[in-house]
């Protein structure tokens, strides 16, 4: 069976790591990795080819930035020759980014089937370009692989068919599964930002809902600062989130206490994960990464995909115009604990993939 993986983002080519090195194991199985290159500074993509032992791409599309209409138009055009040329069995993609949809689309127009890896997810507001991506690659595929009961039944609601709907698990929960180990053999963050394990808030912003808005993003950063006040508050700066304060007229001075750090490796993140007293983020990853190390999380948004964290309690939403609420949650999640439970699967979503895989290539 030849498989074809679409990837191109930050979080795509950390989901990859683990699959691909599942799907690498089976003679039957060749797969084709192409990048479409939406990410390409090396902190935000070479890196983790390098540390998770990524295979290289067969090839990079080198789309780079640009509007969404443009971006998502760009990788249309490199892939259909690409996806025609080499007749997979299968085209893979994983989330919801601009590669995501493109990578669908062109398989789906080409005829070839797709295999959505975290299919069902939705935040019920579709003014997030994730929303869109997300729904329109569950509508053109094939195998949808659901990483909770609520994805699950989101995509059932939805008309999709109950055999092409399959609960697998999270695959970020395998990442973490096996890295988590190597990060703390491994990354040095903690002596080389001078923190003290549990002494410290591990804050991520990206979205474009924060980024895109000054109002929302200056209420963010004072929050932070507010709390840097008590405790050091690490923020490896996402490149758009860089811009976006750039464009800010007092925006260097929103940053005085913070930890200023660039995007950073897998290792790192991780054992900055593992190690933080709380996390805030607006990151889906960052979100679920917290509960599996089992740290109290903030998510920086007014909804969240992932509703189970916050039912188990190890997840609280805040709205980010609130500055005050936001330090007063971030402070108050200290310390704190939810409910333990296993939403997210057994760490085999890999494999559970690639038996659902072999058993329609037969
Ligand atoms: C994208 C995804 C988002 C995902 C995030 C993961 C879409 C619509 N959004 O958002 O769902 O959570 O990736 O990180 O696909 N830039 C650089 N260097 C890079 C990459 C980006 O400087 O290597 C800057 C550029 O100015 C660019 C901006 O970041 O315009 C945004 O990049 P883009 O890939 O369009 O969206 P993200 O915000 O990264
Ligand atoms: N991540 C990383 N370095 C960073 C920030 C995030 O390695 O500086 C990892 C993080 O641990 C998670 C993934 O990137 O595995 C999440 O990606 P991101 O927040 O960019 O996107 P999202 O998950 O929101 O789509």
């Amino acid at each position: 069976m030849k498989v074809m993986t679409i990837v191109g983002a930050r979080p795509q080519f950390i989901k990859a790591s683990v699959l691909s090195m599942v799907l690498a194991e089976d003679d039957t199985i060749e797969e084709l990795l192409v990048n479409t290159g939406q990410h390409y500074d090396w902190n935000m993509a070479s890196v983790f080819f390098t540390e998770l032992g990524l295979r290289e791409p067969f090839i990079n599309l080198a789309i780079g930035s640009g509007p969404h209409g443009r971006q998502t138009g760009e990788m249309l055009v490199a892939l259909e020759p690409v996806i025609e040329a080499n007749a997979p069995d299968a085209v893979l993609v994983y989330g919801d980014t601009n590669s995501t949809l493109a990578g669908a689309l062109a398989a789906a127009k080409l005829h070839v089937p797709i295999a959505h890896v975290e299919a069902g997810l939705r935040s019920f507001n579709k003014r997030m370009p994730e929303e869109i991506n997300r729904i329109l690659t569950d509508h053109c595929s094939q195998w949808l692989f659901a990483p909770t009961a609520t994805a699950r039944d989101n995509l059932l609601r939805e008309g999709i068919a109950e055999e092409q709907v399959f609960q697998v698990g999270d695959i970020m929960l395998d990442v973490a599964l096996t890295f988590g180990e190597r990060a703390v053999r491994a990354s040095n963050i903690l002596e080389r930002l001078q923190l003290t394990p549990g002494d410290y808030v591990l804050a991520t912003i990206h979205r474009a809902e924060n980024t895109d808005d000054a109002v929302r993003l200056s209420s963010l950063l004072a929050a932070l600062e507010r709390v840097a006040e008590s405790m050091p508050v690490v923020l490896p700066l996402h490149p758009r989130t860089r811009t976006a304060i750039g464009r800010m007229p007092n925006g260097e001075a929103l940053l005085k206490r913070l930890n200023i750090v660039e995007p950073l490796g897998f290792l790192d993140m991780l054992l900055l994960e593992k190690k933080a007293a709380v996390i805030a983020t607006d990151s889906g990853g960052v979100q679920k990464e917290a509960f599996f190390h089992q740290v109290p999380c903030v998510t920086l948004r007014d909804e969240t995909e992932w509703v189970e964290l916050v039912e188990l309690g190890w997840n609280r939403l805040v709205d980010p115009k609130d500055a005050k609420a936001v330090a007063a949650s971030i402070r108050d999640a200290v310390g704190t604990s939810g409910v333990r439970s296993n939403p997210y699967g057994d760490g085999c979503t890999a494999r559970s993939i690639k038996q659902v895989l072999l058993r329609a290539a037969q």
